[in-house]
C-alpha cells in the first residue's frame, strides 16, 4: 500500500534504471519510454552531455538567496529572453509548472487592476489555487477556489456542444469570451496553445488570432502556458509559434529541464514588467544553482540540435504509422502533433461517448507487451516521447501499441 498522500500513481509498475528512450523495472525489463515523463522528457535519459553537466553541479554546490544576485541567473535569463517568441523580456525563477502559472494570474491581476481571469474548459494548468482553479483540477473537496475565474469552452473539432468545426467553431467560442471581456474587468486570459493534457487537441487555426485580438482590444494580457508544449514538444521550439502568437505572459517548466532539475519561469513583456516595481516574489528554490546548471545544459542541447525538428519528422512518421488504428471501431481519433499523441477510444464512434474500460485494457497490454504510455484524461492512451526518439524505436514502440489495441479488442487491422 502506497504512504503518500493525494497519491497520483495509477499503476503498479515501478521503474528503476532508464536510458535514452527506455526505462527499465525492478526485473531489469527493458520498455520503449513513449511516456517521456509526461511533455518532460527531451534529450533522454542519462544523456551524455547530461552526465557531464553534473561536474559543474559538483562546483556549484551552494545556495544564493534571492536577496542576492547570481551571474548565471543573469545568462541563463538571457538565453530563455532571446529564445522566446514575441517581446518577453523579463523573467521570474520558479520550481515548477503550477508555480510559473500561479505568478503569471498574480501578475495579470497586479498589471491591470482586475480579478477576473479567463481560461478554457478541461485545460489543466497545475495543482496550486489560482492554477487549479483556472485549470480542471479544482475537486468538490477542495472547493471554493479563488474567485473571479471564468471559463469558455474548448475549442475541441471533435467533441463540442456546438456541433461546429473550424472558423465557425472559432466564431462560435470568440462571441463567448467577447461577452466576458467587454465587461471590462478581465485580467487575463490563460491557456495552453495546443491542449496536451485534455488528449492532444489543437483548436481551429484561427482560434487564438480572434482571441487575441479580443484580448488587445480591452486590454486584457494574453497568457500562453507553454509547461507541457514548449521546448520542441510539438514540433515547434514553442507551440505559439504554430499560431504566430506574441503573449504578454508565458510559463514554461517540464521541457525547459529535460526531466534533470525542478524549475519552472514565467516571462512577462517589459511593458508588464513596468508596471509591476512594487510587487516583490520569490520562490525559495527557484532556479536553485544544481536546478539551473542542469537547466542550462537540456536548452543548450535542444536548441543546438534542433531538436524540434526531429519530434516534427519522427513525429510524422509515427503519426502516419499509427493512424490506421482509427479503422478499429473503437478507436474514436488519433491525434499527434510533432511527439504529442493521443489516442482516443469510444463505445461508438456515432456517440463518442468515451471508453475509458478499453484505454485501460490496452494500456495494460501495452505495458505487458514493453511501451510505456498514459491513460489520461479518461478514454484516452496518451504519449510524449523524448524528442531524441529515432525511427527505428518509433517504429518498434508503434507496432507494439497496434498489437496492444489488436490483442485488446481480438481485431486486426
Ligand atoms: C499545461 C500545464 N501547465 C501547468 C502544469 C503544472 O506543472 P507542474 O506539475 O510542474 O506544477 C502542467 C503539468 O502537467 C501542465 O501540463
Amino acid at each position: 500500500m502506497s504512504q503518500f498522500l493525494a497519491d497520483y500513481s495509477a499503476f503498479q509498475k515501478q521503474f528503476v534504471d532508464a536510458d535514452g528512450c527506455f526505462l527499465f523495472d525492478e526485473q531489469g525489463k527493458k520498455y520503449i519510454d513513449f511516456l517521456g515523463g509526461w511533455c518532460v522528457s527531451t534529450v533522454g535519459w542519462k544523456h551524455p552531455e547530461m552526465i557531464k553537466a553534473l561536474d559543474e553541479v559538483k562546483k556549484n554546490a551552494f545556495y544564493i538567496p534571492p536577496s542576492y544576485g547570481w551571474p548565471e541567473w543573469e545568462h541563463f535569463a538571457k538565453t530563455l529572453i532571446d529564445i522566446a517568441p514575441g517581446n518577453l523580456r523579463r523573467v521570474f525563477r520558479a520550481t515548477s509548472g503550477s508555480e510559473a502559472v500561479e505568478f503569471a494570474i498574480k501578475i495579470a491581476r497586479a498589471t491591470t487592476g482586475r480579478k477576473k481571469i479567463v481560461s478554457v474548459e478541461r485545460v489543466y494548468h497545475g495543482h496550486t489555487y489560482g492554477a487549479a482553479t483556472v485549470g480542471n483540477c479544482l475537486s468538490p473537496g477542495i472547493s471554493p477556489g479563488v474567485p473571479n475565474m471564468v471559463k469558455i469552452p474548448m475549442p475541441d473539432e471533435f467533441r463540442n456542444d456546438f456541433r461546429l468545426t473550424g472558423e465557425a467553431l472559432s466564431d462560435r467560442i470568440a462571441e463567448i469570451f467577447e461577452a466576458i471581456a467587454a465587461k471590462g474587468d478581465v485580467a487575463g486570459f490563460i491557456s495552453e496553445p495546443i491542449f496536451t493534457n485534455a488528449g492532444v487537441i489543437t483548436p481551429p487555426s484561427d482560434f487564438y488570432k480572434k482571441i487575441s485580438a479580443i484580448c488587445k482590444r480591452y486590454g486584457i494580457l494574453f497568457i500562453m502556458d507553454e509547461v507541457a508544449s514548449g521546448f520542441g514538444r510539438t514540433g515547434k521550439l514553442f507551440a505559439c509559434e504554430h499560431f504566430s502568437l506574441e503573449p504578454d505572459i508565458m510559463c514554461l517548466a517540464k521541457g525547459l529541464s529535460g526531466g534533470y532539475a525542478s524549475i519552472g519561469a514565467t516571462l512577462v513583456t517589459e511593458e508588464v514588467y513596468e508596471k509591476n516595481h512594487d510587487f516583490p516574489q520569490y520562490s525559495t528554490f527557484g532556479w536553485l544553482p544544481n536546478d539551473l546548471l542542469m537547466t542550462k545544459a537540456n536548452v543548450e542541447l535542444v536548441t543546438q540540435k534542433k531538436l524540434w525538428e526531429n519530434s516534427k519528422t519522427v513525429g510524422t512518421y509515427l503519426k502516419e504509422l499509427l493512424m490506421p488504428l482509427e479503422k478499429f471501431p473503437h478507436v474514436g481519433q488519433v491525434r499527434g502533433h510533432g511527439l504529442l499523441f493521443a489516442i482516443e477510444f469510444v463505445t461508438d464512434k456515432k456517440t463518442k461517448e468515451r471508453d475509458q474500460s478499453l484505454a485501460k485494457k490496452v494500456l495494460e497490454a501495452a505495458l505487458e507487451l514493453g511501451v510505456v504510455v498514459d491513460n489520461c484524461p479518461d478514454g484516452i492512451i496518451f504519449f510524449s516521447p523524448p524528442l531524441v526518439l529515432d525511427q527505428e524505436t518509433a517504429k518498434q514502440g508503434a507496432e507494439l501499441l497496434i498489437k496492444a489495441v489488436s490483442q485488446t479488442v481480438h481485431e486486426e487491422i
